[in-house]
C-alpha cells in the first residue's frame, strides 16, 4: 500500500456516456473480463455451481453473492501472483432460488445458503504475462483460498470492549468469539497486508426484539433494529436457521456484529478479528494511514442518513519492514487506541446556505472540523458511559457529544499521495425534510439526492491531531443543474455522477468514486477525476454496469495496469426473480454477482 513511482497521470481515456445497457461500458481501447463470479469454486475440490443442486455445503466453498469491498494483495516477491479478497455484503433470496416466491417459503437449508453467501473470500489468482488482465489460479493446492461465512466461521473479539457484559451470549459466556460476520461491505488494505471489513445493515438480520429487555430497546432502536413487532417486515426470520438471531431469547447477539473485521489473507489458519476499539456502527469501511510518528489512523464512515464520521488512531506505532516481528506486531495496532467522532462547522455564513447547493459568497463550501476524543483505551470521555458503552453503542456516544450528522458517510479514504481524506457522502433524501437537521455548510442541500465528496485535511498534515479543516470538491449530480460543482472546472465537460459510494486512488493520486443508486435514471458506474492542479474537478465516466447492480471495489493495482470493480446485485429491479430475470449479466440466463477486471491490452496504465 506504500507509494509507488507514479505511472498513472493524465486521465485521458474516452468518456463513457451515461446508458441503461445490461452489460459493463469501457473505454475504446480497454477490455474488461469477469474474474470470479458467485458460485465459483474457491476452496480447493470445491463443487462446480448448479442453481438447481444448491446446498449450504456447497456455497460455503463457493464465492459468496453480492461482492461488495475488493482489495488485491500481491503475494510477496511475486509480480504475476496476488490474493484477491472479497466482501460478500448480503442476498438476494430472489435472485437465487428457482421457483422463489417469499422469504417464509425459503426452506431452512435455503435459508442457510443465504447465510453462507454472506462473509468474504480470499481468492489466488494470477495475471497473464505481465498484461492487466487477472484470473483465479486453478490448482488442487489453493493454499490461501478461504471462505468466511455467517453461517460457520469463527472470529475473535479484541480491544476493550472484549469479553464485556453487552458481548456475552449463552454460547459465548466469555465474550469473546463470534460466529459469522454480516453484511461486510467496504473495507481497506491495510499497510502491513491484511483487509479490513466493515460490518454494515447488521440490523436487518435480528428478530424478536419486541421480547427483549425493555432496558436495551432504546439502544436496538438506535441501530435500526425493530423492537415493536417480532418480525419487522421484509424479515429474513433467519431465527428459523439459527435461534441466536431471535433476539427475545439472546438479546446480546446483536452487539456481535457491526465492527470492523481485520483478516489475515497470508495465514488462512488463523482467526479473524472484530476489533471493538474502532467502536460499533452501520460501518461502510475502514481505511488506514500511517501518521508521521507511526501510529496508524484508521478513518471511517456510519452509513447511514445523519450518522458521523469517525477516526482511530492507534496506541502502538507501525513498524515497517517485512519480517516475521513486524507482521506480528502491526498485527496488534488495531487493538487498542483512541477512538474520535467529527464535529464540523462551516465558515460562511449560515444564511448563504439555503439549502439549494448554491454556493455561498467565499465560492466554497468549506470550513473547520474537530475530533471529538470519545474512548482511549478502556477509559471512557463520555459522562456516564463506560468505555464497554462508548465502543459498543458509539452512536449513542457521538450524540452525547454533539457529533456532526452526515448525508451518509460511506467509504472514507485517505490519499497516500496528498494524505488529505476523502469520503462519500452518498445522499440524504431526508436532509430538512419535516424535523430533520437542515442543510448546513458541509451537507449543502436539502433532499439531497446526488450526495457530494468530502474531502479532510488534517491540520499540520497530523493525522493524530484533533483540528482539520475541510472542503466539498465535488458536488454530485447533473453537472448541467444549479446545484453541482466540480472543484470549479467548467462544467460543460464533466460526466453526470449520483450516489458516491466508494473511493479509491491510483499511483497519481487520481480519485476513482464508484456509484450506488444513481438518481439521474442511468446504470451506475466508476468515474474518476485529478483532486490537485489545473484539471481538478475534471471528472469522467470509466465504465458502467448492467441493470440493477451497483459499482463497488474499485480496486486499482500499485502497477497501475487493473482496475478491479465490483458489480453488486445485477437485475435487483423490483418484481425480478432468477425465473424472471431483469439482467442477464454475465452469462446469460440470469444474473450473477461478479467481480471484473479492466485493462489496457496494450500494457498502459488505466486512466490514461
Ligand atoms: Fe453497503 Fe453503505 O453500502
Ligand atoms: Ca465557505
Ligand atoms: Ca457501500
Ligand atoms: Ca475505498
Amino acid at each position: 500500500q506504500q507509494l509507488k513511482p507514479s505511472k498513472a497521470g493524465a486521465l485521458t481515456f474516452e468518456t463513457v456516456a451515461p446508458n441503461t445497457r445490461d452489460a459493463v461500458t469501457v473505454p475504446a481501447g480497454y477490455e474488461t473480463a469477469v474474474v470470479i463470479r458467485w458460485g465459483d469454486p474457491v476452496v480447493a475440490g470445491a463443487p462446480a455451481f448448479d442453481l438447481h443442486q444448491q446446498t449450504a455445503a456447497r456455497q460455503s466453498r463457493q464465492f459468496g453473492f453480492n461482492n461488495d469491498f475488493v482489495g488485491v494483495l500481491p503475494l510477496p516477491g511475486r509480480h504475476d501472483r496476488a490474493l484477491l479478497v472479497v466482501n460478500h455484503e448480503y442476498t438476494n433470496e430472489e435472485l437465487m432460488f428457482p421457483g422463489f416466491t417469499s422469504l417464509d417459503a425459503l426452506t431452512v437449508e435455503q435459508l442457510e445458503v443465504a447465510i453462507a453467501a454472506h462473509g468474504l473470500s480470499v481468492v489466488e489468482i494470477e495475471r497473464a504475462g505481465r498484461s492487466g488482465r487477472w484470473t483465479p489460479v486453478k490448482s488442487r493446492h489453493l493454499h490461501y483460498n478461504r471462505r468466511l461465512t455467517a453461517l460457520a466461521s469463527t472470529f475473535r473479539l479484541t480491544g476493550p470492549a472484549a469479553g464485556s457484559a453487552w458481548l456475552r451470549t449463552a454460547a459465548d459466556p466469555r465474550g469473546t468469539t463470534v460466529v459469522g460476520t454480516l453484511n461486510n461491505c467496504s473495507g481497506g488494505v491495510t499497510p502491513w497486508g491484511t483487509v479490513l471489513s466493515g460490518e454494515e445493515n447488521f440490523n436487518q438480520y435480528f428478530v424478536g426484539a419486541d421480547q427483549s429487555p425493555e432496558a436495551l430497546k432504546p439502544k436496538l432502536t438506535r441501530y435500526g433494529i425493530t423492537t415493536t413487532a417480532r418480525y419487522p417486515s421484509g424479515s429474513r426470520k433467519w431465527d428459523r436457521a439459527q435461534e441466536r438471531f431471535d433476539l427475545g431469547k439472546h438479546p446480546n447477539e446483536a452487539h456481535r456484529f457491526g465492527w470492523i473485521v481485520e483478516v489475515d489473507p497470508f495465514d488462512p489458519e488463523s482467526a479473524p478479528r472484530k476489533h471493538t476499539a474502532l467502536g460499533r456502527l452501520k460501518h461502510e469501511g475502514a481505511n488506514v494511514i500511517v501518521a508521521r510518528d507511526g501510529h496508524v489512523v484508521a478513518y471511517m464512515g456510519d452509513d447511514e442518513r445523519f450518522e458521523y464520521l469517525y477516526k482511530f488512531v492507534s496506541d502502538k506505532k507501525f513498524l515497517p519492514g517485512h519480517s516475521h516481528l513486524a507482521r506480528k506486531h502491526n498485527l496488534t495496532l488495531l487493538e487498542s487506541g483512541t477512538l474520535y467522532v467529527a464535529k464540523v462547522t462551516g465558515d460562511s455564513p449560515a444564511g448563504e446556505i439555503d439549502g439549494t447547493g448554491t454556493l455561498p459568497a467565499d465560492g466554497r463550501f468549506d470550513g473547520k472540523g474537530q475530533w471529538i476524543k470519545l474512548v482511549s483505551g478502556s477509559r471512557s470521555y463520555v459522562p456516564g458511559m463506560t468505555a464497554a458503552d462508548v465502543l459498543t453503542f458509539t452512536r449513542l456516544a457521538g450524540d452525547a457529544v454533539g457529533a456532526t450528522k452526515m448525508d451518509r458517510p460511506e467509504d472514507v479514504q485517505p490519499s497516500l499521495r496528498t494524505g488529505k481524506i476523502y469520503a462519500a457522502m452518498t445522499n440524504n433524501t431526508n436532509r430538512g425534510v419535516g424535523t430533520n437537521a437542515p442543510a448546513d455548510e458541509a451537507n449543502p442541500r436539502n433532499a439531497n439526492k446526488h450526495g457530494h465528496i468530502f474531502e479532510v485535511t488534517e491540520d499540520h498534515g497530523d493525522h493524530t491531531g484533533t483540528t482539520f479543516t475541510w472542503t466539498l470538491p465535488i458536488v454530485c449530480g447533473d453537472p448541467a443543474a444549479a446545484d453541482t460543482y466540480f472543484g470549479g472546472y467548467d462544467k460543460s465537460a464533466v460526466s453526470p455522477i449520483s450516489c458516491p459510494d466508494n473511493v479509491a486512488f491510483d499511483s497519481a493520486g487520481n480519485l476513482w468514486i464508484s456509484t450506488d443508486g444513481n438518481a439521474l435514471g442511468s446504470n451506475d458506474g466508476l468515474f474518476a477525476t485529478p483532486i490537485e492542479g489545473k484539471e481538478k474537478g475534471h471528472l469522467k465516466q470509466f465504465l458502467t454496469v448492467p441493470r440493477g447492480a451497483e459499482t463497488c471495489g474499485p480496486f486499482i493495482t500499485g502497477d497501475d495496469k487493473s482496475v478491479f470493480t465490483a458489480v453488486q446485485h445485477p437485475g435487483e429491479i423490483s418484481g425480478a426473480t432468477v425465473d424472471k430475470p431483469a439482467s442477464f449479466w454475465p452469462d446469460g440466463g440470469y444474473a450473477k454477482p461478479a467481480v471484473i477486471v479492466t485493462w489496457r491490452p496494450d500494457g498502459g496504465p488505466v486512466g490514461s
